[in-house]
């Protein structure tokens, strides 16, 4: 089932979420959320989605680098956390929830990161290139934190104030 996808301005985008609870693994509902959030995370054309971005301030994040093209790469982080970082790169990046912006982020060359799949297993996983970004960036969501919050503070504010007018126009919602 596709979901609606919340924009920039909406609080549960700026909400540190709760962890997703022990007695939800395995359940046919936790399994159902993930299987919406993979099919409105490709329909709208993303690499990755987070909870938040859907309304559920849960720590639960579904990334395809692939972008549900040629062979799929799906990764489903539940109450992932990042316990090791190592470089750096820069590259642009974009958000479902902030359509239409896109801009240079500094992220993580690599990245490992701990988590618990749909079915309550631990699993480990070290990413670099795309996948180390999208992980740093799909962490940030269940933090609270956007892109957004990554640039200079003039150039945030000068995509706060494009939003505002389209927001105006009743083309942000
Ligand atoms: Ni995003």
């Amino acid at each position: 089932m596709l979901r609606k996808i919340v924009k920039y301005g909406d609080p549960v985008l700026e909400t540190v979420c709760d962890p997703v609870p022990e007695s939800e693994f395995g359940t046919p509902e936790l399994r159902s959320l993930v299987q919406d959030m993979f099919e409105t995370m490709y329909r709208a054309q993303g690499i990755g989605l987070a909870a938040p971005q859907i309304g559920i301030p849960r720590r639960l994040t579904v990334i395809d680098c692939s972008g549900g093209e040629g062979e799929r790469e799906q990764h489903v982080l539940i109450n992932p956390e990042i316990v090791f970082e190592d470089g750096s790169q820069v590259g642009e990046e974009g958000c479902l929830s902030i359509p239409g912006f896109r801009e240079n982020v500094k992220r993580p060359a690599t990245v490992r990161t701990r988590a618990r799949t749909p079915d309550g297993e631990r699993i480990e996983i070290e990413a670099e290139e795309l996948l180390a970004r999208a992980i740093c960036h799909e962490n940030d969501h269940l933090n609270g934190v956007l892109f957004l919050d990554h640039l200079s503070r003039l150039k945030r504010q000068i995509i706060r104030r494009k939003i505002r007018n389209l927001r105006k126009r009743g083309e942000w919602d």
